[in-house]
């Protein structure tokens, strides 16, 4: 994996050992499900997501293996998130992660309800106090929370509703910066947020982690919308020219391709910028933020 530095190599290898293991077995008679929920976390993601939990975890003093439920949590509702966004309904996409989206493997009635078994799982997992004996319970009431919020209406729910619901008009620049905030932003702002409050940190760094994510998340959603112009399927593991063809006001559509390649690298500075406090602490999450826009060039 190109984007990650030994370091953030190391929670990577974490969470693909951990990742499966937090997820049901497949025998039974609901067992097709939980396949499908498998499949839906399997290889072929980057992630982003859990690394970034651990490494703040990790940044503000804490132990990263102390927050690897969470960080598995997490990456299950991201999973979730894109079982329900390939949806025919939603933007009907083929292909996830290099194989076909969980739809077309176990069809739509599976696909939703592993999409709901996943984001529950993700709760499951994060409270059992079998998986969080090493943290404070007040840490992981708050950290429990920020997930919550994350993932429902005011977050990842909130931006796929403005989204969906503009999908053939144009809206402006105010409202596509929410849609990104929420849909991409929230979940990217959630793990560097509950990382931070995991470790037992105080709140102005919370907030710093917050602001870092803030402009990850955007310049993170700007490239996705960029990569759906300019690359290529195989490079990406699904299609590419969707947001055309689903008629999506992008930062690509809006601003034109160098437009939007100026606003990910100004997003981009801005989220080095607010590691600043961390000094030389932070060179992994340099590294990453830098290493993400270079998808790109
Ligand atoms: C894809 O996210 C959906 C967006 C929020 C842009 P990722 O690009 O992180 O997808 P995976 O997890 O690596 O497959
Ligand atoms: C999806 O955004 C964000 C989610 C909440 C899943 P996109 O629709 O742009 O993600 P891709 O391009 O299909 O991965
Ligand atoms: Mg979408
Ligand atoms: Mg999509
Ligand atoms: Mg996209």
């Amino acid at each position: 994996m190109g984007i990650y530095t030994e370091q953030l190599h190391r929670h990577l290898q974490a969470i693909e050992c951990a990742l499966p293991t937090y997820l049901p077995t497949t025998d039974g008679r609901a067992g097709v499900t939980a396949e499908a929920m498998h499949y839906a976390c399997e290889g072929g993601g980057k992630r982003l997501r859990p690394v970034l939990v651990l490494e703040w975890m990790r940044l503000c003093g804490g132990d990263p293996q102390d927050a690897l439920a969470f960080a598995c949590a997490l990456e299950m509702i991201h999973s979730y998130s894109l079982v329900h966004d390939d949806l025919p309904c939603m933007d009907n996409s083929p292909m996830r992660r290099g194989k076909p989206s969980a739809h077309a493997a176990y069809g739509e009635t599976m696909a939703l309800l592993a999409g709901d078994g996943l984001l529950n799982r993700a709760f499951e997992v994060c409270l059992d106090p079998a998986n969080t004996a090493a943290l404070k319970p007040e840490n992981v009431l708050k950290a429990a929370h920020t997930l919550a919020v994350a993932a429902g209406y005011e977050g990842m729910i909130g931006g796929q509703t403005i989204d969906l619901a503009n999908e053939g008009k144009r809206i402006d620049v105010d409202t596509l910066r929410e849609l990104h905030r929420k849909k991409t932003g929230a979940l990217l702002i959630a793990a560097c947020q509950l990382g931070a409050q995991l470790a037992d940190t105080d709140a102005d760094t919370v907030n710093t982690a917050v602001e870092y994510g803030a402009h990850l998340g955007l310049a993170f959603q700007i490239v996705d919308d960029i990569l759906d112009a300019t690359a290529t399927a195989e490079q990406l593991g699904k299609p590419v020219g969707a947001d055309e063809q689903n008629e999506k006001t992008t930062y690509v559509s809006l601003f034109g391709l160098d437009g939007a390649i100026e606003m990910a690298k100004e997003e981009t500075a801005a989220a080095t910028t607010a590691l600043d406090a961390f000094g030389d602490r932070a060179a992994d999450l340099r590294t990453l933020t830098a290493e993400l826009l270079t998808r790109i060039s």
